[in-house]
């Protein structure tokens, strides 16, 4: 943390590593000082890119690397864990994509080193940081709409991708649950907690992963939340949040900072604009450095419990659906 700058390192070189590269450039005492990948050549025109000092043809000489802080892991699902405990066994923190680890175990194994080691872990998910769904939450606090009855929420887009990319891919842990179903689940957990009930139903491909997937969260208190994911049917990215007295509406790609609107029964109309800053990516990258610099190894925002309960939520939901991932979920 020379001059108290936080010196990070990304381990991947690939679509949301350049976008995090991008961010950094926006936060304040940061510095992107390393970048590895599995062919060194990836990472040096990475590097060249982004004007990364080093760069590394390994994940592990990353990890490794005296004058990193923070490891920001951009690798496919099933490598988060594997990375995770290799950068936390480095003594480095760690800002890990979604989702966290391919289920609760491997989760728990992850939150467990990074307590013993006494370094920060932080499940890189941007939207929670988001302008747009901050107000969310606080629209409805503020109670002006009432309670929340219902939360329709859906990500789905056409994947042109071949059958070898991460969407399709098993061995990469791929589906479309985990990829961009996460993003609905995580808005329904954040608004109304963790579920009673869960009924899901997906369709398989040929090799066992899930094309679509569609959602629906019982509570307590007369709410239900129903969602659904997608790689075959081009929907796009919308939420609404219906209250007693009105609805939220977060419109298409809701999980980037867009504006929302809220409109009550009598039609009354109400638009929220953001300001915002950089790619949005930066925010998750601020309350990292905020934290790393402050010594804690637990965002207050995007804490441990919620991650906790984002990954068992999706355990259920696959085991509804029997979604398994052999390699990692051993049953
Ligand atoms: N927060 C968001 O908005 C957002 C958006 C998209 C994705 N994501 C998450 O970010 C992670 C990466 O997604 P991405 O879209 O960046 O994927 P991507 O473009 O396919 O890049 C993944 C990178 O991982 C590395 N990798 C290691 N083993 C690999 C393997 N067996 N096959 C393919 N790549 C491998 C590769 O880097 P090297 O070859 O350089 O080692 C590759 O470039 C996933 O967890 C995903 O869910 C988050």
């Amino acid at each position: 943390m020379e001059n108290g700058k936080i010196k990070w390192g990304i381990l991947g070189t690939g679509r949301i590593a350049r976008k995090f590269a991008e961010a950094l450039k926006s936060v304040d005492n940061s510095e992107l000082l390393a970048v590895g990948s599995r062919l060194f050549e990836k990472a040096k025109a990475f590097a060249n890119e982004f004007r990364v000092y080093k760069s590394y043809g390994s994940y592990e000489e990353v990890c490794r690397d005296k004058d990193i802080d923070i490891i920001y892991i951009a690798t496919p699902h099933h490598l988060h864990c594997a990375n995770t405990i290799m950068a936390l066994e480095r003594g480095k923190h760690v800002l890990c994509e979604k989702p966290f680890g391919v289920n609760g175990r491997e989760v728990r194994q992850m939150l467990e080193k990074a307590r013993v080691k006494n370094r920060f872990i932080m499940e890189a998910m941007w939207s929670r940081f988001l302008p747009n769904i901050i107000k969310v939450k606080e629209i409805i606090k503020s109670g002006e709409l009432g309670k929340v009855k219902l939360v329709t929420s859906y990500f789905s887009f056409k994947s042109f991708n071949p059958p070898e990319h991460r969407h399709f891919n098993k061995e990469l842990c791929g589906g479309s649950l985990l990829d961009i179903g996460i993003y609905p689940v995580f808005l329904s957990l954040y608004i109304l907690g963790k579920p009673e009930k869960i009924a899901a139903m997906a369709q398989m491909s040929p090799n066992g992963i899930d094309y679509s997937c569609s959602m629906t969260f019982k509570y307590p208190d007369e709410s239900l939340a129903v969602m659904h994911s997608s790689f075959l049917a081009n929907e796009g990215i919308v939420s609404e949040i219906h209250c007693e007295k009105g609805k939220i509406v977060i419109p298409d790609r809701w999980f980037t900072p867009v504006s929302i609107k809220t409109v009550t029964f009598n039609g009354a109309e109400k638009d929220y604009n953001f300001e915002f800053r950089g790619n949005g990516y930066n925010y998750e990258a601020d309350e990292a450095v905020k934290c790393v610099q402050s010594g804690k190894i637990e965002s207050d925002i995007m804490n441990w419990n919620f991650s906790l309960d984002l990954i068992d939520t999706l355990d259920r939901i696959r085991k509804e659906c029997g979604i398994i991932y052999p390699n990692h979920d051993f049953i």
